[in-house]
């Protein structure tokens, strides 16, 4: 593993374990999934469990993120429980957004729990505010961690790419390619609102690979009569339909208010609104997702039992590496601004 070194520096720096301090002292772990669900989850709790099963460790499993923890719903894990669940969207798991765990006493009766179903170390699936949950764990009560990155949003910073994103996309690309033939048939400007909360990979992604005539995304500024003139000019070219994907996190608004701000400029255009949300969060994962998830589930047991803990497991060109989670949530992951120049030009 990369960054095995300095992710040692950084934990004896800052976290002198208490009473878990030796790693062959983990002997049961439980894992969780937590945020919004994402295409993978299960590949990845799949692999937590068959990797820890590997190692000789128990395994229970978490029944809806930390409200599960919260509620003493734990739940123990053998090989055959996550049996063909590679192949399913969603987590069998189940996720929860948890109020209460933003609370030192959320937390606190958490822990209680955690420490009733002797867990020694903790595997957390799920995004950036997963991680800042599991962060406070380990701060506030010593408790080993590992995070697994699963999110549609691709947003987290320590990975080149997240469990979901690839299976968000090319169900959104899917869904430009049939919203096409009705724009082409009926000669429609269709604005497609696709999901990512602040950040636009899924719209960079899903305007390339779906050769959208324009994509309006947070991290570029947009501008309406610009959006107009190219609609324009694709008319002039005998262009006679054009897909504008907008990315949720869109300054100017939403796909509605778009579209709306469209129409008052050129209202002889005719104009549809279709907002994905959240068929992108659903269906089987892709053979790349799967993959993503047995490599990160998998690199998560090793880096726990490597005394990795406070650390997000990611892949960079091909290699695991570690990230604290404190850069891991503090960073994010940068648009690459070459690619939105490319989507501009084959747009032409
Ligand atoms: P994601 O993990 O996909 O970013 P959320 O931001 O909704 O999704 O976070 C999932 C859950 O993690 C929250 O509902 C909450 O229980 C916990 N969480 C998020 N941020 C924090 C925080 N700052 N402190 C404690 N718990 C947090
Ligand atoms: O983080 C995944 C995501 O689907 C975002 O793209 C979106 O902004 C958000 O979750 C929607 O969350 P919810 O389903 O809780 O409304």
């Amino acid at each position: 593993m990369q960054n095995v070194a300095s992710s040692f520096v950084y934990l004896h720096k800052f976290y002198p374990l208490h009473s878990y301090s030796m790693q062959n002292k983990i002997k049961r772990i439980g894992v969780l999934t937590s945020g919004g669900d994402a295409p993978g989850m299960n590949a990845a709790i799949r692999a937590v469990v068959r990797t820890a099963i590997f190692y000789k460790l128990e395994v229970v499993g978490i029944s809806q993120g930390y409200g599960g923890l919260i509620d003493n719903k734990i739940i123990p894990l053998q090989s055959h429980s996550v049996s063909k669940v590679i192949s399913l969207g969603g987590t069998f798991l189940k996720s929860s957004r948890c109020p209460a765990f933003y609370t030192p006493e959320g937390r606190t009766l958490a822990m209680q729990h955690i420490l009733k179903a002797e867990i020694d170390a903790l595997v957390v699936i799920g995004g950036d505010g997963s991680f800042r949950g599991a962060q406070l764990l380990l701060e506030e009560h010593g408790l080993p961690v590992v995070g697994v990155p699963a999110t549609i949003d691709n947003d987290i910073y320590g990975t080149d790419f997240t469990i979901g994103f690839d299976t968000a996309i090319n169900t959104a690309v899917q869904a430009i390619d049939k919203l096409r033939d009705t724009a082409d048939s009926h000669n429609m400007v269709f604005f497609v609102e696709v999901m990512g909360r602040d950040a636009g990979f899924i719209a960079l992604y899903a305007s390339i690979a779906g050769g959208a005539e324009a994509t309006l995304i947070p991290e570029l500024p947009s501008d309406i009569d610009k959006l107009c003139s190219y609609l324009e000019w694709d008319r002039r070219k005998n262009k006679t339909s054009g897909i504008v994907i907008v990315a949720e996190g869109e300054e100017q608004g939403s796909a509605v208010d778009i579209a709306r701000k469209v129409k008052e400029k050129l209202p002889g255009y005719d104009t549809r609104v279709t907002t994905l949300g959240h068929i992108q969060r659903g269906g089987s994962p892709t053979c790349s997702d799967r993959v993503l998830a047995s490599v990160l589930g998998h690199g998560a047991i090793e880096a726990l039992l490597d005394g990795q803990w406070g650390v997000m497991v990611g892949q960079r060109n091909g290699q695991l590496v570690c990230t604290p989670f404190e850069e891991a949530c503090a960073k994010h992951n940068e648009i690459n601004k070459k690619w939105c120049e490319i989507a501009y030009v084959l747009s032409l």
